[in-house]
């Protein structure tokens, strides 16, 4: 377990719970605030910085969901071609997105503006097409508008078939390239700022992995260990991750209540955010200054009694006052020929 010295008190208000937190390592305060749900099992949250919404997606509920941070307002629609596991606008397009949903990488419309029950929908690209148990899981754009993502194997009660899944690279010709074969879990991935090292999470090894990036080929190279979640006695499986300005990166704990900042270069763990669930799924930077970190969760499988423990399962959290900054975070470019 973590051996922070950290106190917390929980206070339920009428409306939210607001935890407000001391932590000794890191000097500050910060709060932790549920602030939408519940959803079944949020994932993959993306700050679009151009209309200052978060846009999240919930798995098996086949959804792309978009969260007004000020309103409170959520708006979702739902895709036809299998469980959701990343959705990304796309570049100069404001109702367009692309999309992992089943095997296929789609192109989505949708304006946001309402719920509906079914988008219009083009397939790009279809990979693992020899996995039929496999689905698209965790992805983002890289600083040239390309796709990065990967897949994940057949579940069974939360237990995945090792090495059956693909991690790709997918640009404007559609052609979906293999960046990393085999692994089980493909999960969170993040550019530093200065776009030289690229940093990914295969959720069992339980290890967070470093590569030097070359930005214009979207070349990977000299993989080594960034942080390792075992060595540091970390409860829990790492989920998605992001990363902020300083280069520290921050990763979500499925299964381990909270989400950790890690430094990667000294390989240490600089803090430990808890949250009141256990299954946090994702986290993003956002909000006008891309000073809030927003975290998505699950409720995924759990019983009634836990979720009574748990009123929060399965909310979107924001944690204000971490004092970092996120990246604004890129979107894809359909290059001249749109479909
Ligand atoms: C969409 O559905 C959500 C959840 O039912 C609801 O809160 C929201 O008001 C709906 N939005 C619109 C524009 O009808
Ligand atoms: C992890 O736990 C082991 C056994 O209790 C201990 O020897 C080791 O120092 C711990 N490592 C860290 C980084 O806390």
């Amino acid at each position: 377990m973590l051996r922070f010295q950290q106190s917390c008190v929980f206070f339920t208000l009428i409306l939210a719970t607001v935890v407000h937190c001391e932590n000794s390592k890191e000097k500050g305060k910060y709060e932790v605030i549920p602030i939408a749900g519940r959803f079944t099992h949020a994932e993959g949250p993306h700050w679009d910085h151009r209309s200052q919404k978060l846009y999240f997606v919930d798995i098996a509920e086949q959804k792309i969901r978009k969260l007004d941070p000020v309103t409170l307002r959520v708006e979702s629609t739902f895709i036809a071609n299998g469980p959701v596991g990343v959705a990304i606008p796309i570049a100069d397009a404001p109702d367009q997105f692309v999309a992992g949903a089943g095997l296929d990488f789609v192109q989505v419309s949708w304006n946001g503006e309402r719920n509906t029950t079914r988008s219009p929908i083009h397939v790009l690209a279809t990979v693992d097409q020899n996995h039929q148990g496999n689905r698209w899981n965790d992805g983002k754009v890289d600083s040239a508008g390309r796709f990065w993502g990967g897949t994940i194997g057949p579940e069974e009660n939360e237990v995945v078939i090792p090495n059956q899944a693909t991690f790709y690279r997918i640009g404007k010709d559609f052609v979906p390239e293999v960046k990393l074969r085999p692994v089980t879990n493909s999960n969170g991935l993040a550019w530093n700022l200065q776009d030289d090292t690229f940093y990914y999470i295969d959720t069992p090894t339980l290890q967070i992995v470093a590569f030097d990036y070359e930005p214009i080929s979207g070349t990977i190279s000299n993989r080594r260990i960034a942080f390792d979640l075992k060595m540091n006695n970390i409860t829990g499986y790492p989920d998605g991750m992001t990363i902020d300005t300083d280069g520290n990166l921050w990763i979500a704990l499925y299964n381990g209540g909270g989400v950790i900042k890690v430094n990667p270069h000294t390989k240490s763990l600089l803090l430990f955010v808890e949250l009141p669930v256990k299954k946090v799924t994702s986290v993003a930077f956002g909000g006008p200054l891309m000073d809030l970190l927003y975290v998505t969760t699950s409720s995924r499988g759990l019983t009634k009694e836990e979720l009574n423990k748990e009123p929060y399962a399965g909310y979107v959290f924001v944690v204000k006052g971490l004092n970092v900054h996120g990246l604004i975070a890129n979107t894809f470019e359909m290059g001249a020929v749109k479909p």
